[in-house]
């Protein structure tokens, strides 16, 4: 039988990370956590309660109902992943909206929202058979993985995915604002005073903004194998 092992995802956002956690996760029946879902969710909550808007932000309150926020991933059999339920309701597409991009980066520098999503994260990771996706996996969650891989790609590029991304499924934005949301959310995810985005000293670099998917996992998978065998 393979080896349980743990596989920290780090990098930008809309670096391609969540694919290729999916396709391992699916190859070797590892289970598949978006962390970067989680922090989604909280800002969610934390605008449906009026605690963050343009012009405001109720930190204090947003901390004292932290106890408050349930989050769960619930497979979805047809889909073939886990979606994301906040206090048992499924927000999976709610979360991925660019109302929601646009604040998630001022949550997640909150540092008593940080220690309760880091927490729930190495518990699911405790048993191994993981691949969970994020910002401070390497560095912060799973400082031990087996492997640690940090995704890169030009903002450009991102931005291009991403916006053709909600086009799909008929948001209507504009290139522009998916950019400027990209290139800001880089800056305060990776100058944050609490675990900044940064590669873990022993992280291997992939650059995907010319590389395919498939010729990615292909080398992926070489790293993999050699450690579960
Ligand atoms: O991966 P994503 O783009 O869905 O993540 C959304 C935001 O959540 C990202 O801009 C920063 C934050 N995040 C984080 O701070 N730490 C993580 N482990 C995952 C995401």
């Amino acid at each position: 039988m393979n080896k349980k092992i743990t596989i920290a995802i780090d990098g930008f956002s809309s670096t391609g990370k969540s694919t290729i956690a999916k396709l391992i996760a699916k190859k070797y029946n590892f289970i598949y956590v978006d962390t970067g879902a989680m922090y989604r969710a909280v800002t969610l909550y934390a605008l449906e309660n009026n605690f963050i808007g343009s012009d405001f932000f109720n930190v204090d309150s947003l901390v004292s109902n932290l106890k408050k926020i349930s989050l769960k991933f619930i497979f979805n059999d047809q889909l073939s992943f886990a979606e994301m339920y906040l206090n048992d309701v499924n927000v999976e597409k709610e979360i991925r909206s660019l109302k929601v991009s646009q604040f998630v980066s001022k949550i997640a520098e909150i540092t008593a929202v940080r220690k309760k999503l880091v927490l729930e994260q190495q518990k699911m990771g405790e048993n191994g058979g993981i691949v969970m996706d994020g910002r401070d996996i390497g560095t912060v969650v799973f400082p031990n993985a087996d492997i640690k891989l940090f995704m890169t790609a030009s903002a450009d590029k991102r931005a291009t995915r991403r916006y053709k991304e909600l086009i799909d499924r008929g948001d209507n934005v504009s290139f522009k604002d998916i950019l400027f949301n990209v290139q800001e959310r880089d800056r305060i995810d990776s100058t944050r005073k609490d675990s900044p985005l940064v590669m873990a000293e022993d992280a291997i670099e992939f650059d995907n903004s010319d590389m395919g998917i498939d010729e990615q996992f292909e080398r992926i998978c070489i790293l993999i194998d050699k450690k579960i065998s």
